[in-house]
């Protein structure tokens, strides 16, 4: 799976071949990297430089296919002629900023090579392989180890770079890559994830020319602005045909991915920490560790590249104790209560959801100290005894008793400066002197530079959790990053990794000590949804948007790089706090159904029938809770702007959603293709069965009805706590090769005449549909 021959380094996965080779100069030229290859094929991918080209610059004197600029390369430097953005840039001990790595030896290994302080990917199985190339500085004893680890049944490759210095003078490294690789061709659209708080991972497009683009953050954390993941993909790629490539980094903080189209149409692209105000002084003998960036490629389009991307998430990055584990369904505390709460109502409505089939219920924020509105308290975690008398075991205990698990909230990276917390230890939060600190939802960060108040944080959180059964925490971050300065680091370019790694030693602690104890974080939603969050939580909180439309697109965006496992995702009520639209019941349960499912809701404002409805919904996702959470995930090329369909697929089962989030008068007929059947099997396709509210019909339900009633009038108000409309369900069975080829869907409603048999479907409706093998 990896090898050396003839100078090329040959690394394979199951389906692909990522191929280096040391040129004769010393430095690594990248080859190839796609579908398998037969082997001996190398050859072809070497550059074939024959004449040069005006201007370049000569490595080797008189010698003009030594000129970097125009080679593909694994690395480079700075100062030797390649003009392209460079992957490292370090203060030399001469103070020169000029380096030049060049090939001294290699080695490979079982496995992956570990870390001592960022999480890196976990080996679990035999199949990953890894190999060190080491370089070395032509004047200086200074390293590059080049990592490469291939994830065989993923179809992964990983790479990050450690560099040593071995100079008795100190060097300061100002920018370092993870990754750098340069590919012969240049006709790609870049794809990246953005947006902001309520409207994260949104899937963006663009067509690159001649230039450089960067997707990066520099919030202090990946943020919800661009998710640190990125797609290369050829013009012409859909979700089931084409050539892409995908780039993640295992990493939380400030990320930079440049993407650089050559004078002569080389690509260089790169991915790492962000070198916005980064410095990192390295004395003799001291290394220094870049995160680990993962890399795969598809020519079957973005179906394959999210598959093998999803794979990889479940075997190889979240904890191994909750790998293919199901996950709980969930009531949580926030949308329906927010600070405003006790213990009678908490239990009131954990009785409620318990009787619905809940299986977790998390208490969110405004448990501690007099935490009654977000202006206070945050950092004081001892229990309320006035909103929780019996406190957090008492309450615990109860919840337990229901059948149910117990979750809680926290958020402990921050403090309000109005808490106890900050009064007795204002230096725990990250200010400078002199400067007035800028607040964000009215609180600071604590400075986890500092290991005195790494070490609290973690002894605040074991003392709350050895003090009742708590088997969930939602682990909150809520602000960004401003007025960066520690007095614990040396140098003030360490701030943001200094901060990321005291959030990973933190972490580590806490999920050593409680292996068992599922985290789930948060950042305002989705603001640090990346790698190296899953590393020790299995699922984040997507956003705080739960409105189903706006999730289509939220969620539909993560799963180009993230398994549904890793995605939580909740019913709430409609209208929709941020977007007051107001979404069916049965379209909230099918969007977040793609995940893994909670309510967040008083289910106190649910009518009689709807409670009914979520009991229905709630048992349907434990059926089928595994092809949900870890079933194979296919998007479709939608049709337009106003539809949307997913499907899950695990052994024999098949569940598709099909969405609309725009009704269209006389709406054209529909056809359904099922995938990933097997074409000779005969399977039953049936759709679940859901009902309408008699009030969409407005004042058309007058001549549906025998007796008049006023369709706006409280006896309809009545009518429709209790009765729903049946919409039409569909029972199809058929050949795998017939349903691949798609089945007729009923009509949908098309402005006159109704009866059971007629979709109806409207603006935000939206269907599941279970094919199974029989
Ligand atoms: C953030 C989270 C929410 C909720 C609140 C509590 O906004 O994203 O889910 O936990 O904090 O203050």
């Amino acid at each position: 799976m990896i090898k050396f021959e003839k100078s090329n380094f040959i690394l394979a996965t199951k389906d692909l071949n990522y191929i280096f080779r040391v040129l004769p100069t010393g430095q690594l030229e990248h080859l190839y990297f796609g579908s398998k290859l037969i082997d001996q094929d190398y050859e072809v991918f070497q550059s074939k430089i024959t004449a040069g080209a005006g201007s370049t610059i000569e490595y080797v004197e008189g010698e003009h296919k030594t000129a970097l600029d125009l080679l593909t390369l694994e690395y480079s430097g700075i100062g030797k002629g390649d003009y392209r953005i460079s992957p490292i840039e370090v203060k030399m001990p001469d103070g020169t900023f000029v380096s030049d790595f060049v090939y001294d030896s290699y080695e490979i290994h079982d496995g992956v090579v570990e870390s001592k302080e960022l999480p890196i990917s976990r080996a679990n199985d035999q199949k990953v392989k890894s190999l060190i190339v080491k370089l070395i500085d032509r004047k200086f004893k200074i390293e590059l180890k080049m990592i490469y680890t291939a994830f065989f049944n993923s179809n992964v490759i990983s790479r990050r770079v450690i560099i040593s210095n071995g100079d008795d003078k100190e060097i300061v490294i100002r920018k370092i890559m993870s990754m750098m690789v340069d590919l012969p061709e240049s006709d790609y659209d870049l794809i990246t994830f953005d947006g902001g708080w309520i409207k994260e991972s949104h899937k963006n497009k663009r067509p690159l020319t001649y230039g450089t683009y960067i997707n990066d953050s520099v919030t202090g954390n990946s943020s919800n602005r661009h998710n640190p993941g990125i797609i290369l993909a050829k013009k012409d790629t859909h979700e089931d045909y084409g050539v892409c490539i995908g780039i993640n980094l295992v990493y939380s903080g400030n990320h930079y991915e440049a993407v650089q189209i050559s004078n002569h149409g080389l690509m260089r692209v790169m991915n790492g920490i962000n070198p916005h105000c980064f410095e990192w002084p390295l004395k003799k003998g001291q290394s220094f560790e870049t995160p680990e960036s993962v890399l795969s490629y598809s020519n079957q389009g973005f179906n394959t590249l999210s598959q093998s991307f999803h794979e990889f998430v479940n075997t190889h990055i979240t904890p191994r104790q909750f790998q293919n584990v199901s996950r709980p369904v969930v009531l949580n505390s926030w949308e329906a209560f927010f600070f405003d709460f006790n213990q009678r109502k908490l239990e009131s409505l954990a009785k409620k959801a318990s009787k619905l089939g809940v299986e977790l219920f998390v208490l969110d924020d405004g448990w501690f100290g007099s935490r009654n509105d977000d202006h206070q308290a945050l950092g004081d975690y001892d229990v309320n005894r006035k909103k929780l008398p019996g406190g957090l075991d008492g309450l615990a205990n109860n919840i337990h008793k229901m059948g149910m698990k117990f979750g809680l909230w926290f958020e402990p990276e921050m403090v309000n400066p109005k808490s106890k917390l900050y009064e007795n230890h204002p230096e725990y939060a990250i200010q400078i002197e002199g400067r007035k600190p800028a607040l964000g939802r009215n609180q600071l960060v604590l400075d986890l530079c500092n290991k005195e108040v790494r070490t609290y944080i973690v002894e605040q959180i074991k003392s709350v959790l050895n003090h009742a059964q708590i088997d969930f925490v939602k682990w909150d971050m809520n602000r960004h990053i401003t007025d960066m300065y520690s007095s614990f680091i040396p140098n003030q370019g360490m701030f943001f990794h200094s901060y990321i790694l005291g959030l990973y030693e933190i972490l580590s602690e806490i999920t050593t000590e409680y292996p068992n104890l599922m985290i789930e974080t948060c950042s305002s939603g989705g603001n640090r949804y990346d790698l190296g969050m899953l590393y020790y939580s299995p699922q984040i909180w997507a956003s705080d948007n739960t409105d189903p439309i706006e999730r289509l697109e939220i969620q539909e965006g993560l799963s180009y790089l993230y398994p549904q496992s890793t995605i939580s995702a909740h019913v709430s009520l409609a209208p929709h706090a941020q977007t007051l639209r107001k979404t069916p019941l049965s379209t909230r349960f099918n969007v977040a159904s793609f995940g893994v499912l909670g309510y967040e809701l008083d289910l106190k404002y649910i009518s009689p029938i709807e409670k009914k409805e979520i009991k229905k919904q709630i048992e349907l996702y434990k059926t089928y809770r595994d092809v949900f959470q870890y079933g194979k995930y296919y998007r479709f090329n939608s049709k337009d702007d106003h539809h949307k369909i997913w499907q899950v697929s695990l052994k024999d089962t098949h569940i598709l959603g099909n969405f609309q989030t725009l009704s269209n008068a006389s709406p054209n007929f529909e056809t359904l293709k099922l995938k990933d059947l097997e074409q000779d099997e005969t399977y039953q396709v049936s759709s679940y069965g859901q009902s309408m509210p008699i009030s969409d019909f407005g004042h058309l339900i007058s001549h549906a009805l025998p007796i008049k009633i006023n369709a706006y009038g409280a006896i309809m108000r009545m009518i429709a706590k209790y009765k729903q409309l049946d919409n039409a369900t569909e029972d199809v069975i058929a050949s795998g090769k017939a349903l691949n080829h798609g089945f007729r869907l009923k009509q949908q409603f098309m402005g006159t005449g109704y009866n059971d048999q007629t979709r109806i479907l409207g603006d935000y409706g939206s269907q599941l549909y279970i094919a199974k093998k029989i």
